[in-house]
């Protein structure tokens, strides 16, 4: 990474620290095991993560961690780099179970014995995510997976307009504007869930499917999250499957994730 990529994670990374410190908690639907199914449906079920070894890039308050935890993974390496470390350490179920490192992902050791790698939500804040791609592969075991979860384009355009031109303004906020302006767009946006019930709205899918079914406080996180990250890349799926496939997994597999985001699976060859 140039200077000015690792300048904007740096930054980026300060803005999640922030956020989790304010949104510190894992309740509810966010924090379920059916949302973790639902993630990583249609390639595994948490089924397939019991007995297991993993690791998590970009951990945040720890709600993948306690899914894993609850799918039966046998031990976790949760990787997070911003302030809200310390509420991730807090939240943590099984402490017993889990190693917390507050690395950035490029950093996971090239320890090759990981059954599974997963990263929600994480690569697409970093401005080149290769090394953290890379540090994956060398963590799996050969045969072991690596599933990440990005923002897309496609099905995102006319949503993509409006939040860029937001985020201009809202990268720019202090903290408790940025609260208050998500005050302001959360009761407009209860109104279009309302909506979208009845007319097939831009993102219907996702509002229906998984926003909806989110506790207010959740709501209003998810907004935060839209309008805080300086940084933010919403991929093709060209370029979401390129990700995996560029840096020598196999099998790469991409699912468009209710229309609007990218869950990518690739596998490290057996030799
Ligand atoms: C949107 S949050 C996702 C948190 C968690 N995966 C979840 O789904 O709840 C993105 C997280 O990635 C972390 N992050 C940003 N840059 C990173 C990097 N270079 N390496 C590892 N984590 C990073 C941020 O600090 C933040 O907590």
């Amino acid at each position: 990474m140039n200077q000015k990529m690792i300048d904007r994670n740096n930054q980026t990374i300060k803005d999640f620290g922030r956020q989790w410190l304010r949104y510190n908690d894992n309740e509810g639907y966010y924090g379920s095991l059916e949302l973790f199914s639902d993630i990583l449906s249609p390639f595994l079920t948490p089924d397939h993560i019991k007995g297991c070894r993993v690791a998590e890039i970009g951990s945040g308050t720890g709600r993948i961690v306690n899914m894993l935890l609850e799918a039966g993974a046998k031990h976790v390496i949760a990787v997070e780099p911003s302030d809200a470390f310390d509420v991730l350490c807090r939240n943590i179920r099984q402490p017993e179970k889990v190693t917390c490192l507050k690395i950035t992902g490029d950093q996971l050791h090239a320890s090759g014995d990981l059954d599974y790698i997963f990263s929600i939500g994480v690569l697409h804040h970093i401005p080149d995510p290769n090394p953290v791609v890379q540090a994956a592969f060398k963590a799996l075991r050969p045969g072991g997976q690596f599933l990440i979860w990005l923002y897309g384009k496609e099905g995102n355009r006319l949503y993509l307009t409006f939040i860029q031109a937001l985020k201009v303004l809202t990268t720019r906020l202090p903290h408790f504007m940025l609260a208050a302006f998500v005050e302001m767009v959360y009761w407009p946006l209860a109104v279009y869930i309302k909506f979208c019930r009845k007319f097939p709205l831009p993102m219907r899918g996702y509002i229906l499917s998984v926003f909806e079914r989110m506790s207010p406080r959740k709501r209003r996180l998810i907004i935060y999250d839209q309008l805080n990250p300086s940084y933010a890349k919403y991929y093709t799926r060209c370029e979401a499957e390129k990700l995996l496939k560029d840096e020598k997994f196999v099998n790469v597999q991409v699912h468009h994730r209710h229309r609007y985001s990218w869950t990518v699976i690739g596998t490290k060859p057996q030799s």
